[in-house]
């Protein structure tokens, strides 16, 4: 009998693919395998050119999406074959795609939000009924489209006695406020982890600074610090969104431009604070006082940057392991969750966090 949702993600630092199987029996979540699969160098440097304005064509667009629906359909073969599971038993599977271009609404221009990677193809392959293009209809109705973990987020983790915010740290990081009582919200802090992997790749040439040791043996600057949180973005008020266009390395670079030299380890050192404080600002601003704050994404594996968290914050820090949930998997896991809101008719957005008009069903289903 078919129980299992299949859910795909691969988000704004590129790193790889997130792929897990979970059934949603009597409303119980659970988490039944998963798989990172690797992205290709050739398509990572893609898929980075198709983020910037001038580097992308049609051409490249069209050629990425299919490889990466390729792509994908291999990551979901693979774990259904780790897992001994049939296309028979699968419900739907649920891929975010690849952003590749994100403009959020209000910003005085058209706004929209690209994913690639050709759901066709991963129905094809895998025989197996897909849901894709979640953001569209959220968009469609004024809303930003993102982030749309919030309520998977308030359907796992939240409490009646505790007032809980979900951290996810991956390329940018959004919040997902839980009060014990009241309504949800949600939005995007800013840059998560996407500058630091930029500058320790420029500088280390490593894709990531390993639990944040480089930057632990830095010096915060001030001035650094302060001219960056001056992006017009933190002072927007929620909903709000962001990406890879709004904060990448070449504005880094510009920012660095306009200040005397600073080492490279200090800098590293000041976009952990940076990540940190901008998380932390909007969290310690909520009308309701926060009792815990549990992080998820691979920002959760950095340790200085945790340690950051815990500094700034007014609220006990932990990881959404001590809820039951491995931090790598949370949002794979949320877009299993989605389709199934999807095949069932129910929605998956909360239109208070992405601002849209109504709550509504989101994506679209492409059968084998
Ligand atoms: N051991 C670690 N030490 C430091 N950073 C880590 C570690 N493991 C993972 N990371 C960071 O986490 C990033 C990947 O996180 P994740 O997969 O959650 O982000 P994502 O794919 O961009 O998702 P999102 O859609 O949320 O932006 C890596 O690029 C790296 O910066
Ligand atoms: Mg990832």
């Amino acid at each position: 009998m078919a129980n299992l949702y299949i859910g795909l993600m691969s988000g704004t630092s590129i790193d790889g693919i997130d792929a897990i199987a979970a059934s949603f029996e009597q409303s119980q979540f659970k988490l039944i395998g998963t798989l990172s699969y690797d992205i290709p160098d050739h398509l990572k440097q893609s898929i980075q050119n198709l983020c910037q304005p001038g580097l992308d064509s049609v051409q490249l667009y069209a050629e990425t999406d299919q490889q990466l629906g390729e792509l994908f359909a291999e990551a979901s073969l693979a774990l259904m074959d780790k897992l001994g599971i049939d296309a028979d038993q699968v419900l739907a599977i649920g891929s975010h795609g690849q952003t590749v271009r994100h403009a959020a609404p209000g910003e005085g221009r058209i706004a929209f939000s690209q994913q690639i990677g050709d759901p066709n193809i991963i129905a094809a392959r895998t025989d197996c009924p897909v849901v894709a293009d979640f953001r569209r209809k959220d968009m469609a109705l004024g809303g930003h489209g993102a982030p749309l973990v919030p309520a998977f987020h308030r359907e796992l983790f939240s409490d009646t006695t505790k007032n809980r915010v979900i951290v996810n740290i991956g390329g940018i990081a959004n919040i997902t406020v839980l009060p014990a009582t009241g309504p949800c919200i949600g939005f995007d802090t800013g840059p998560g982890n996407l500058l630091l992997d930029s500058w320790c790749k420029k500088h280390q040439g490593k894709e990531y600074d390993d639990n944040g040791q480089w930057a632990a043996g830095g010096t915060c600057d001030k001035s650094l610090l302060e001219q960056l949180k001056s992006h017009s973005f933190f002072a927007l008020a929620a909903p709000k969104s962001t990406g890879r266009e709004a904060f990448h390395q070449q504005w880094l670079e510009e920012q660095l431009s306009l200040l005397n030299a600073i080492e490279p380890q200090d800098v590293q050192a000041t976009l952990i604070q940076l990540t940190a404080e901008t998380i932390a600002d909007e969290i310690n601003n909520l009308d309701t006082k926060i009792d815990e704050v549990f992080v998820c994404g691979g920002g959760a594996f950095n340790g200085a940057l945790m340690a950051k968290l815990h500094g700034v914050l007014d609220a006990s820090v932990d990881s959404t392991a001590t809820l039951g949930l491995d931090p790598n998997w949370v949002e794979a896991c949320a877009f299993a969750w989605l389709a199934k809101q999807r095949i069932e008719g129910s929605a998956g957005n909360i239109a208070g966090v992405t601002g849209a008009e109504r709550e509504t069903v989101l994506g679209g289903l492409y059968l084998p």
